[in-house]
């Protein structure tokens, strides 16, 4: 009875055991996200438990691209895909080097792993590759006007150049956040995509803190591009500002006894040219002075 029980126990963990020699089948791509043109590297890792490989097929959606057969001659084939690039010599029984990815290949590989005989077990693992486009420039920051009054509307858009998918865009008032009063989404050929927010400030004296607003727009697209453009408006009240009439001297403290004497000599000479160039203003006046800094 024992012994009968312990026999069919050894029958079932023999089954199992067949049923079970291939397990953890997993696929780990670097990176998952990848710059259009880029380089992805695909490693199908498994637990064969000493069960011998039949083979490893590697596909984009339902089709096959790649195929390591180590009992047969040659042991890889490729099976061209339109716009799949397998580095041959970087890719084997257990990983696959794909090249040159474009937008269009984003999708899932999977790599299906088979043991060979008796059981020919078979386990599959997909993942998705993203492809994207960055930006191929910064941000651009448009204003209405050059300078405000307190009591205007400062209206503003900021439009991100192309990409895929659309970038994030920020606005910032004095490093404050500001909420968009619209996005909009234009989506281009080639399939990548504009996108442009409009924001409305009302200005109040109280955003010039130190002389100066700033509206920066931040463009982002996950951790792979990160560009801004700034502009600076000029608080109105202070403006213009007559001080700062540079006439040199006067500044010096090592005033010895000695030169003093000699400025006092001197000085009849000073005036004198003194009175013939007319005095200048720092002509830095800050009609011009809005910026646009990309960052
Ligand atoms: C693969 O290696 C061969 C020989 O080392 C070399 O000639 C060939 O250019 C390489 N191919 C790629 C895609 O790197
Ligand atoms: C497969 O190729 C990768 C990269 O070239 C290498 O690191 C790895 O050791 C290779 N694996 C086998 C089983 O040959
Ligand atoms: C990728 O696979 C997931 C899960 O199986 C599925 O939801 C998704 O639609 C697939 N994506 C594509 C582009 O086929
Ligand atoms: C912002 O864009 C809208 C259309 O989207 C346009 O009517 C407006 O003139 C633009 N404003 C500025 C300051 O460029
Ligand atoms: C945009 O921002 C959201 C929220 O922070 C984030 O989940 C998303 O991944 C971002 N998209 C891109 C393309 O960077």
């Amino acid at each position: 009875m024992i012994l009968r029980g312990i026999t069919v126990l050894t029958l079932l963990l023999f089954l199992f055991e067949g049923v079970t020699s291939l397990r953890d089948v997993r696929l780990l791509v670097e990176p998952t996200t990848v710059v259009r043109g880029g380089t992805a590297a695909l490693v199908c890792s498994r637990d064969m438990q000493g069960a011998p490989l039949y083979s490893v097929k590697w596909y984009r959606g339902n089709h096959e691209f790649y195929r390591y057969t180590p009992m047969e001659e040659p042991d890889t084939r490729v099976f061209g895909l339109p716009g799949i690039y397998v580095d041959m010599n970087r890719s084997n029984g257990t990983q696959v080097l794909l090249r040159r990815l474009e937008l269009g290949l984003a999708g899932n590989f999977s790599c299906e792993v088979t043991a060979d005989s008796p059981s020919f077990a078979t386990q599959i693992a997909t993942r998705f590759i993203d492809v994207i486009a960055l930006p191929t420039s910064t941000p651009v920051l448009v204003a209405d006007k050059d300078r405000y009054q307190p009591g205007e509307l400062l209206r503003a858009n900021c439009t991100s150049p192309p990409a895929r998918p659309p970038t994030n865009l920020t606005v910032y008032v004095n490093e404050e956040p500001i909420s968009a009063l619209e996005t909009s989404l234009l989506s281009s050929d080639s399939g990548l995509f504009t996108t442009r927010v409009k924001v409305e400030v009302p200005v109040t004296s109280r955003l010039f803190p130190s002389g100066r607003l700033r509206v920066a727009c931040y463009a982002s697209l996950y951790q792979l591009y990160n560009k801004s453009a700034k502009l600076d408006f000029l608080t109105p009240e202070t403006d213009p500002r007559p001080e700062r009439i540079t006439l040199n001297g006067g500044a010096s403290t090592c005033a010895s006894n000695q030169l003093l004497l000699l400025f006092l000599l001197i000085i009849p000479i000073m005036l004198k040219q003194h009175r013939q160039e007319p005095v200048t203003h720092d002509d830095d006046s800050e009609h011009n002075r809005i910026s646009l800094v990309g960052g």
